[in-house]
Order: C-alpha cells, then sequence, then structure tokens
C-alpha cells in the first residue's frame, strides 16, 4: 500500500501494488494501448457511474474573432474589425467540461465574481445562479477571464481580468464545507490549480485530511508555486517543464524526466506521478523505481492548449471505474492525443475515445 491513507483495501487503487518492479534508474518500460482495447473499452463504459469533483480556479475564456484592415490613427496598433465572439470554459471549469464530455457525472466547485463574466461562466457550465452547487460567488474579485483577439488565424493579443490573491478564510470554508457534503459521493476528487487563489496550503491540508477519512483518491493538476501543498494527495499530473522546475532538475531529457518524477513522489509522498510530456506522450512514476512510459501516435496537432485538463478528467473517471494507475494513464494520453488533434473542441466523448482504440 502506498505511503498515504487515501487507497483503502476495496478501492481500484489499492490493486496497483502489484506491478513488476524494475530496479529504479533503469530505462523506463513503454506501455501501449495495442492488445489492451477490450479492457480499456470495458473501463469507459463504467465513467457514467462514476462521481468526480473537480474543485479550482475557475476560468472563463473568451475569444474575439475579426478581420484587421488597417493600423490605428491613435497608436501603431493594429484595429481589429469584430466579426463574432465566443466563450469556453477553462482551467477547472474545462476538466469539469471534459469529464462531463466523457460520460461521467462532474460536480465543479470554486469561485466567481460578482458580474458578466460570472454568469456566462455560470451558463456555460449548465448551472444556474441559485442551485449553482459548489460555485461560490465573491464579489470582491472579478470572475477569472481570458480574452484572445484572433485576426486571420493569429492571435493579436490577450488580455487578462483576475486578482490572484488567496480565498479568504469564510470562502476557504464554504468551499471545505461543500466538499465535505459531497464527499461521500464521490468516487475521485480532482484539484485543478492555476494559482488564482482558490487553492492554498490549509485548504489542501483540509481536503487531503478528509478524502483520507472516507477514501477518496484526489488528483492534482498542479502549479510550480504550490507544489508543497500537495502532500499527500493520491496522483499529481505535472507537465515535464513543471516537473523539473518543482524537482529542481536541470534539463528535459529521459534522465531527467525521470529524476524529477522520483523526486516529486518521494517528497510528496503520493502514490504516483504522471508527467505529461506534449508530444513525447507521458511518464508514470508509482512506486519506487517503478516507471512507464507512454508514447503518443504520431498525428496531425493542431490545438495543444487543454490537453492537461483532459488528462487529469480522464485519469479521474478512469480510475473511479477501478482501472489501475497505468490503464488509467493510457486512457488519458490515448483521449489527450485525439483532443490535440481537434479543431475547436477540447473535449473527447466516451464513444470517440472507444472507437480510437479499435482504430489504434
Ligand atoms: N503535439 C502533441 N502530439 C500528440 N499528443 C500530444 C501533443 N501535445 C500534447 N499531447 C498529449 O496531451 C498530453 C498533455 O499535454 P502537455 O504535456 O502539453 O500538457 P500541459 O502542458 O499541461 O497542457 P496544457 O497546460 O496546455 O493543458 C500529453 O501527455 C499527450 O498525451
Ligand atoms: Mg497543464
Amino acid at each position: 500500500m502506498g505511503p498515504m491513507g487515501t487507497a483503502r483495501k476495496g478501492h481500484p487503487l489499492a490493486r496497483t501494488g502489484n506491478v513488476g518492479r524494475r530496479p529504479s534508474g533503469e530505462v523506463q518500460a513503454a506501455l501501449d494501448v495495442d492488445g489492451r482495447a477490450r479492457e480499456l473499452r470495458q473501463y469507459i463504459e463504467r465513467f457514467p457511474q462514476a462521481s468526480v469533483l473537480v474543485l479550482g480556479d475557475l476560468i472563463l475564456d473568451h475569444y474575439v474573432w475579426g478581420r484587421v484592415t488597417r493600423i490605428s490613427p491613435e497608436a501603431p496598433v493594429p484595429v481589429v474589425h469584430v466579426e463574432s465572439e465566443e466563450y469556453k470554459l477553462g482551467g477547472a471549469a474545462n476538466v469539469f467540461n471534459n469529464i462531463h464530455a466523457l460520460g461521467g457525472q462532474a460536480d465543479i466547485c470554486g469561485v466567481v465574481g460578482s458580474d458578466d463574466a460570472g454568469r456566462c461562466l455560470l451558463r456555460e457550465l449548465g448551472l444556474k445562479r441559485k442551485g449553482r452547487g459548489g460555485v461560490i460567488i465573491d464579489p470582491e474579485r472579478p470572475t477569472t477571464r481570458k480574452t484572445r483577439v484572433v485576426a486571420h488565424n493569429q492571435q493579436v493579443v490577450r488580455f487578462d481580468v483576475e486578482r490572484r490573491h488567496e480565498l479568504t478564510a469564510l470562502y476557504q470554508r464554504r468551499i471545505i464545507r461543500y466538499v465535505e457534503s459531497r464527499l461521500r459521493h464521490l468516487s475521485c476528487l480532482v484539484v485543478s490549480d492555476y494559482a488564482k487563489g482558490v487553492v492554498t496550503g490549509p485548504l489542501m491540508a483540509e481536503l487531503t485530511r478528509l478524502a483520507a477519512e472516507r477514501g477518496v483518491p484526489i488528483l492534482v493538476d498542479p502549479k510550480v508555486e504550490h507544489f508543497s501543498f500537495y502532500k499527500g494527495v493520491t496522483v499529481v499530473t505535472p507537465n515535464h517543464l513543471e516537473a523539473t522546475q518543482a524537482a529542481g532538475v536541470r534539463g528535459d531529457d529521459d534522465q531527467a524526466i525521470v529524476e524529477a518524477g522520483t523526486v516529486i513522489r518521494q517528497r510528496l509522498g503520493c502514490q504516483a506521478v504522471l508527467v505529461t510530456r506534449g508530444e513525447k506522450g507521458m511518464s508514470l512514476f508509482e512506486g519506487d523505481g517503478v516507471q512507464w512510459h507512454i508514447p503518443t501516435r504520431a498525428r496531425q496537432v493542431y490545438d495543444v492548449t487543454g490537453a492537461g485538463d483532459t488528462v487529469v478528467g480522464t485519469l479521474a473517471l478512469a480510475l473511479a471505474t477501478g482501472a489501475n494507475l497505468r490503464d488509467s494513464a493510457l486512457l488519458a494520453n490515448q483521449a489527450a492525443g485525439l483532443v490535440v488533434g481537434m479543431v475547436g473542441t477540447a473535449t473527447v466523448t466516451g464513444k470517440q475515445l472507444g472507437a480510437s482504440l479499435e482504430h489504434g
């Protein structure tokens, strides 16, 4: 059993210990979906029974599309003639979106401001102002919003509206109380940390304690400056840069990733570290010296933003349905590979994920 108490007997994570041990430092063994399509598809079929709460920084992604026809007479900047606008779920809200699209039962907990962007975010989440579940309204901060102005397929400018200060103790307590009220219905808790103020040290300490009591695994999509908060969580999913920075390791080659993954796992005392590596796929560290590499398949790549949200969302659903860490990582890698190859969507459905296993 892992060093922390979240994986109880009977919980899927309790069955992950029986992997073949490899001497540490050995080149990573490769894992692939080949030959595992049938098993993996059975987990996907069970996604609708899984209930995942996503807690973290809710972000509204705002896109403004238009044409540039001239340079402004006021300043040396292009004038964009706006043709359309679009709002999308970002940050923790996009993890929620991914779980929902995959067919899982998703719940969301975070903060919005008392503003239009907040109302828009609630609407996009499919929630009402009244009965908005775990979404708290803090009138002291604006809803975190990123606006991208795009002309002729090129980003002209991005502007962010946000206040990144930590939630007050009152709002932190409300978050904790919400999680507490939901825990016994949950198969997994995801913390999606974008360092916009929701995830704090005391909040994480309380969450890990509560989740451990209930045997609910916690998955964290981390921010480098918050790594010390994540002690005792079940899995962290940093990308390669976050992993090497958090571990204080130089470089980005296999050796550096192995060192970073090992250091992080030991330092946090978590069961596993899943390092996402962009076009190189991912590396899973799940025991002393037990490490697996999962390559991506060559495919057309359109848009890699949000792939990390797909990874943690899929991982949560797979673990919740009883898959072990390796199978869960395989599914997460498969889902992320599909998402980066799609134009204009940041999610995949369970059906698309299942079908992609068939065709390799
Ligand atoms: N160019 C690519 N080709 C194939 N798969 C990719 C590519 N980029 C990302 N992926 C898939 O997406 C996963 C997550 O990507 P990445 O490591 O870039 O995460 P990230 O930096 O957290 O992303 P983001 O923060 O933009 O959501 C990878 O592990 C891989 O499965
Ligand atoms: Mg990320």
